[in-house]
């Protein structure tokens, strides 16, 4: 669970102060898929680094999983950060140079997982994005698609809870952001990870269950989609009209 309470988030001071977000609170329940909506500049990539704890709101409250990301200091953010959560960007940030073994292998030796169960996890984030034919190939070589869902392995390897996504599609086209898309979804679902998506693309936001729309720095509107709820075929007959 994401809560954010009464957030601010201004940059400079003086003449030059720019509020990027204003007073915005929202709840994201664990598990839920979530999209940010809102026009370039609306605040929707402050929001996001604000409640994975890359940046911190000027005024507000950030509680993740029950532990106020206010109240740490920077290196136990850190700490908190590489146990619960991981990142997708625009751009894939991936090491070039490096081999899909070694980009996978790096958020294990962060955490300092043991040496024994390194290999196995790798090996299974990489079957996970139909990666496990280039394990030995070498980052830079793979093609845009391969290398986002290269940095979906690496940010699924450490089992995360909460999986930020900043325009994961931006740089791809579009049958290749779809097949991203539905792999973001698909661990959303069978591995239960809250997503959070940040998107301009309204057609994905449809498909979340959340999506918060931004404008200017302030939540315009927030849209759940109902649940489904299953009915008994005699159920009809407990409902109270109200007259
Ligand atoms: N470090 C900073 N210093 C000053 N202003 C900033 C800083 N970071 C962001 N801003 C401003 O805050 C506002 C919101 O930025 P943000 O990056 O959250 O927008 P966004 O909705 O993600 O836009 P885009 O869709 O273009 O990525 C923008 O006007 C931006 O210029
Ligand atoms: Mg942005």
């Amino acid at each position: 669970m994401i809560k954010v309470i009464d957030v601010t988030k201004t940059y400079g001071k003086g003449e030059s102060l720019f509020t990027a977000l204003y007073k915005v609170s929202t709840e994201i329940p664990a598990g839920a898929s979530v999209a940010i909506i809102g026009k370039s500049g609306s605040g929707k990539s402050t929001l996001m680094h604000i409640m994975s704890g890359l940046d911190r709101p000027s005024d507000g409250e950030v509680i993740v999983n029950g532990k106020s990301l206010v109240g740490l200091k920077p290196k136990q953010v850190d700490a908190f950060r590489s146990s619960e959560m991981s990142f997708i960007f625009q751009a894939f940030f991936i090491e070039a140079n490096q081999t899909c073994y070694q980009n996978v292998l790096l958020p294990l030796e962060i955490a300092k997982v043991g040496r024994r169960d390194r290999r196995k996890h790798v090996l299974e984030a990489l079957r996970a994005v139909d990666l496990e034919d280039k394990v030995d190939s070498l980052a830079g070589n793979l093609s845009g698609g391969q290398k986002q869902r290269l940095a979906i392995a690496r940010a699924i390897v450490n089992n995360p809870k909460l999986l930020f996504a900043d325009e994961p599609t931006g740089n791809l086209d579009s049958a290749t952001g779809d097949i991203i898309i539905d792999l973001l979804f698909k661990l959303n679902r069978e591995r239960k990870i809250t997503l959070v998506i940040v998107t301009h693309d309204l057609e994905l936001a449809q498909k979340t269950d959340i999506q918060i729309y931004l404008k200017d720095g302030e939540i315009e509107k927030t849209v759940a989609k109902k649940r489904q709820h299953r009915t008994s075929p005699n159920s009809s007959k407990k409902v109270v009209r109200m007259v």
